[in-house]
């Protein structure tokens, strides 16, 4: 067995502003909440800490404010053992930040301020390039400039690396990015704004699937929350159902899913056993709070396995 797969991200860094509330607000409305946090987050970060924590040398790319809340995220990266030398303080920007609210069945709803996030360029990804050329997997989200996710993608797919794309929050994509991304893993409001096909049922699920793979996708993900993930590439298509657990926060669901995804076929598993393993992780993130916070380490994935009815 090779040593440990060596991960990089191109993506968002943020703080996070959780409130949990008895329900989520209405529009114009005010809810008194329970408990407030403030917690470390960001898709790209989440992507890099879940990685990290799963057992991979992983490399964050991104950028942060120079301020007190980017001081702290790129302590939270380190404590996590995630590499920080591509992580830019920008001195024109603020640390990017997103407003939470939580209810009692773990739902959320996300305001996000990008700060720095929207400051990325392809000059810094362009500085990694050696170490993305190193390796296994680059996972890309969509809290970035769309040019430098394009970019990213394209030059990691020359050099051989594969590519995961969680096209969230949703932006329109590029033609020519899909034919450069190896696993896509929208969820299913995301598969929706993609292909203009509503996800209704299974059959409608194949259908959203075979678009974006003719679009030249190796494999699409399409996650379905506590219904689980519908794998489609070249060869089939498959539901593979979530775990069944009680949800205290989905925040960063999808993130603990990404991540694991990528360490998987990193280490070497086929994507069927990957996205297994990636329902497996999700729910274990899912009964925790907090984004970042929340995402499991390798050892207590295996002993939450133990304690868990299979699917
Ligand atoms: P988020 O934006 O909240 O991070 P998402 O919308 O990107 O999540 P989802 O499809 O909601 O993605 O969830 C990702 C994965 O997390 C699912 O495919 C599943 O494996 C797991 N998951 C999410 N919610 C639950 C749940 N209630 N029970 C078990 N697993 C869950
Ligand atoms: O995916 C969860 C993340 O989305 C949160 O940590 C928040 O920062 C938003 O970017």
């Amino acid at each position: 067995m090779m040593g440990k797969p060596i991960v990089t991200v191109v993506g968002s860094l943020h703080m996070d502003f959780t409130v949990v509330t008895d329900r989520l607000p209405s529009p114009g409305e005010t809810v008194i909440g329970k408990t407030f946090k403030m917690s470390p987050g960001g898709k790209g970060a989440n992507q890099a800490v879940a990685s990290s924590r799963l057992g991979a040398k992983v490399y964050m790319v991104g950028r942060v404010g120079r301020d007190y809340l980017g001081s702290l995220l790129v302590e939270a990266l380190k404590k996590s053992g995630v590499e920080t030398a591509f992580v830019i303080k920008d001195p024109s920007s603020y640390t990017g930040i997103a407003l939470i609210t939580v209810d009692p069945q773990g739902r959320n709803t996300i305001a996000v301020a990008p700060g720095a996030d929207g400051a990325l360029r392809k000059e810094d990804v362009e500085r990694a390039m050696p170490i993305i050329a190193q390796s296994s997997a680059l996972l890309l989200q969509l809290e970035v400039p769309i040019e430098v996710v394009t970019y990213a993608a394209e030059e990691a797919r020359k050099r051989g690396i594969k590519v995961f794309l969680n096209p969230a929050p949703f932006k329109p994509l590029p033609e020519d990015l899909y034919r450069n991304i190896f696993a896509l893993t929208p969820n299913e409001v995301e598969a929706s704004a993609l292909t203009g096909i509503e996800a209704k049922d299974e059959e409608k699920l194949g259908k959203m699937a075979s678009k974006l793979l003719d679009l030249g996708t190796e494999n699409v993900v399409i996650t379905l929350g506590s219904k689980g993930a519908f794998l489609a590439h070249r060869k089939g298509s498959l539901l593979i159902p979530a775990y069944r657990v009680k949800p205290l926060d989905t925040t960063g669901a999808g993130d603990a899913f990404n991540a694991a995804l990528a360490v998987a076929v990193a280490e070497g598993s086929s994507i069927e056993d990957a996205v297994r393993f990636a329902n497996l992780v999700a729910a274990c993130k899912v009964t925790k709070l907090g984004a970042q916070e929340g995402l499991p380490k390798r050892n207590e994935v295996e002993a939450f396995k133990g304690g868990l009815i299979s699917p």
